[in-house]
């Protein structure tokens, strides 16, 4: 396989389907990069969620190297969640590239802001792809978090 790198040039995002091969390869890569970590299981109401929200991704050669959960909050607002970048790939650009299609996707349905909750060692990504702060900072998952927004249309 070819380092991941020379092939991001050629990244496409896409929505998956929950409950299909490549929203359980979403939700593995989340697990190991954003719950593992901090010893979290997910709970009966998270899992609930899962049905009712929207799952991107970008691969490469078949294998999930990036996601995040699109959740719906009200008319033209939706949270950004579970943003989740593979260890080896992380730095490469798969990052912004996912969310610069999901904007996009999001655009052309009238969806104007996007909200998220950063944590506070990824504060500087969602800066560089213009998300501003709100509030102060508070806990979450016992970590701390900033509440961002961007508005997109
Ligand atoms: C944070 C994360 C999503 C960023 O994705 P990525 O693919 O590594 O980021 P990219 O390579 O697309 O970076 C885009 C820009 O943001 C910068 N950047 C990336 N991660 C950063 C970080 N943690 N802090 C500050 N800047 C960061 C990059 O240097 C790059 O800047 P440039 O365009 O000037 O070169 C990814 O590293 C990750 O999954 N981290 C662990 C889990 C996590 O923290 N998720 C977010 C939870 S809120």
């Amino acid at each position: 396989m070819k380092p991941v790198r020379q092939h991001l040039s050629g990244i496409v995002v896409k929505e998956e389907a929950f409950g299909s091969e490549a929203y359980f390869d979403m939700l593995a890569l989340r697990k190991r990069i954003l719950r593992d970590p901090l010893n979290l299981e997910w709970t009966e109401e998270e899992r609930s969620w899962e049905e009712k929200e929207r799952h991107f991704g970008c691969a490469v050669e078949k294998r999930i190297v990036a996601c995040l959960v699109i959740r719906s909050l009200s008319d033209g607002v939706v949270k950004l969640r579970q943003m989740a970048v593979d260890l080896d790939c992380q730095g490469a650009g798969f990052g912004r590239r996912l969310i610069c299609g999901v904007e996009e996707v999001l655009a052309g349905e009238q969806i104007s802001i996007i909200e998220l909750h950063a944590r506070e060692t990824a504060l500087g990504f969602y800066e560089k792809l213009g998300f501003n702060r709100e509030g102060e900072t508070f806990l979450e998952v016992n970590i701390p978090h900033w509440k961002m927004s961007k508005r997109i249309t």
